[in-house]
């Protein structure tokens, strides 16, 4: 029976460019996810988007004296053709600049209000005579009450490290914009009732006993947070760049919805324009209200709280969402398994220190599946990883090469060399031969429990040992060496290895999507194993904006070994891989910091 899985990936905020700590962190864990449930011949709809809104992306504008839009366009459209060029196959990669994205959180809005989650509170804030706004507590400076140091930040001071609650804490404070002096002002804020939802339901999900299968680290971050007791939080703001608040209420034209309380939302709003876009508006209903449906997160450590407590506590919140059943209840996440983090060469990957592997360039020197084969390898699934560009050529030609690769070469090789490229006939397979065939296919089931409970490292350790065992078979039938002697042998070996190799193309697949397609054509095969990226330009009643979609057209899932028939003239081989030389870890190494 088909599953239904929605696979949910942390939105980027639309301020930089990605690197392999975010892909390794949310962006290919979904994606291998997503593939395998494909060839398992599931119902995937995996998205995610630009996050668009808040101060992370109006400071960059500003410090880049561009607008807002112009730096979101900028680093959207960077993003689609990165996620497109490494194969990352998002049904909808957006943004939450949309039309679509404003009404549904609007309409969350509304309904947890109505439902009595929502309430005003009226507050205290930094307020700005000079530019007459409220300013976001990022944009506050001021003189530090501990050592008089006179730039301290909001929240903590540079000079002694003191940390503030409240950057009212600071003597004269001043806006770090303008240098105008501030003023606290009351300001009105909507706040959902977070100790409420806790009651009515959120304690009762995240003590769930089928959390069995969440990872330890995300639990106990989760576990620990509450303990810190659960508050009621703001979710609007006084800002200007963002969705406008659907209330009728004095001052709140000049408000927004906090970035987190929609951003999250996003993964419904997704769904929902992936429907429309794909031609049946109400598919998205098979994600967020079929019980049976599977929906997963796939983000780092430092975005669990947002997606184990407050986008629950939302869900949770909201009834009948654009629903006949005024009582229906959307989807809670089924599992976050939830990264931790990379860094790189022995420190923290940093975009203002030029510390890292920006992706996008990186493609322009680096294939997509070795970079994929190492960011699975050394994917941070439950303690933090360590890119270094020795590890990376070590293991792609130590492992991905010289165990992959060179099989999958020297088995299509000594078919066209001895049987002219024609799959030979075997005669009758010995017990060797079907031990051999019956471990690949009893693989299967094991890796595939792998992929399917975001084991990945282990599902790609478990793929490269089957691979192990055919390189063993041949070590062990030397068809190379029976060729000169014993042909019927050797055509044995040789079918065997070629089953054998079409097997273990189909359990990479997920995390060598590219290599593997190609190793499918060399077979003779014909069809694609997953769709494509296509990047689209999608029109709304008043805007545009581009969009990466899925086109899986010709795909054609399987998770199985296929037996290539006897007699099949295959394509001339090439080899998969291209092996590192070492002069590469310099050069790369030379690219950083500076
Ligand atoms: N933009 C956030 C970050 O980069 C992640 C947002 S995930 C979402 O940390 F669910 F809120 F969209
Ligand atoms: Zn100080």
């Amino acid at each position: 029976m088909s599953e239904n899985i929605l696979v949910c990936i942390a939105w980027p905020y639309a301020n930089a460019d990605i690197h392999q700590g975010n892909v390794t962190g949310s962006h290919l864990p979904g994606d291998i996810f997503a593939r395998y449930h494909r060839l398992r011949g599931n119902q995937v709809v995996m998205v995610s988007g630009s996050d668009s809104h808040g101060t992370p992306v109006t400071i960059s504008a500003e410090k880049q004296g561009k607008t807002v839009e112009a730096v979101l366009d900028h680093y959207h459209s960077r993003f689609l053709t990165l996620f497109q060029r490494l194969g990352i196959t998002y049904d909808l990669f957006t943004t939450t600049h949309t039309e679509n994205h404003a009404a549904v959180s609007q309409d969350i809005f509304t309904n947890l209000l109505e439902n009595g989650f929502l309430y005003t509170k009226v507050t205290q804030q930094m307020y700005s005579a000079a530019a007459d706004r409220f300013l976001p507590d990022r944009y506050v400076e001021g003189t530090c009450p501990n050592c008089g140091y006179e730039s301290a930040r909001g929240d903590q001071c540079d000079n002694c490290n003191t940390l503030f609650e409240t950057p009212a804490e600071l003597v004269n404070p001043y806006s770090a914009q303008d240098n105008s002096a501030l003023e606290m002002r009351e300001t009105e804020h909507y706040f959902i009732d977070l100790p409420k939802l806790a009651e009515q339901g959120l304690d009762a999900y995240l003590n769930d006993e089928n959390k069995a299968h969440w990872r330890p680290h995300v639990i106990n971050f989760t576990r620990s947070w509450l303990d810190e007791g659960l508050l009621s939080r703001a979710v609007t703001r006084d800002m200007d760049w963002g969705i406008p608040v659907p209330v009728d209420r004095e001052g709140f034209d000049r408000k927004v919805m906090y970035v987190w309380f929609e951003a999250v939302i996003g993964y419904l709003s997704a769904t929902i324009e992936w429907a429309k876009n794909i031609g049946r508006p109400e598919a998205w209903r098979d994600f967020w209200y079929d019980d049976a449906a599977r929906n997963l997160y796939f983000i780092g450590k430092d975005n669990i709280p947002f997606h184990t407590v407050i986008w629950p506590a939302e869900l949770l919140g909201v009834k009948g969402f654009r629903s006949e059943d005024a009582d229906a209840k959307l989807n809670l996440p089924y599992d976050v398994p939830a990264n931790q983090f990379m860094n790189m060469e022995g420190r923290k990957i940093s975009g203002s220190r030029n510390w890292g592997v920006w992706m996008l360039e990186a493609l322009d020197r680096h294939d997509p599946d070795p970079l994929r084969y190492y960011l699975t390898v050394t994917m941070p699934e439950s303690r933090d990883s360590e890119w270094t560009w020795q590890g990376y050529v070590n293991r792609v030609n130590t492992e991905l090469i010289a165990n992959w690769g060179n099989l999958a070469n020297r088995v299509l090789k000594m078919t066209k060399r001895y049987f002219g490229g024609v799959v030979p006939d075997p005669g009758e397979l010995d017990e060797r031969d079907r031990a051999l065939l019956t471990a690949v296919d009893a693989s299967f089931a094991t890796i595939g429990a792998l992929y399917d409970s975001c084991h990945f490292r282990a599902a790609v350790q478990e793929a490269m040992h089957i691979s192990t065992l055919v390189n063993q078979y041949l070590e062990a039938t030397e068809p190379w060496v029976t060729a000169k002697t014993d042909m019927a042998q050797t055509a044995k070996a040789i079918y065997v290895a070629l089953q054998a190799i079409n097997g273990l193309k189909v359990l990479f697949a997920p995390v060598l999507p590219f290599t593997s397609q190609r190793l499918h054509e060399m077979m003779g095969e014909t069809g694609q194993l997953f769709g494509t990226g296509v990047i689209e330009t999608l029109a709304e009643t008043e805007r545009t904006h581009t969009a990466l979609t899925y086109d899986a057209t010709d795909a054609i899932g399987t998770w199985a070994r296929h037996e290539i028939e006897i007699g099949r003239t295959l394509p001339k081989p090439s080899a998969l891989f291209k092996k590192y030389d070492d002069s590469v870890v310099e050069d790369e190494i030379g690219r950083l910091g500076g």
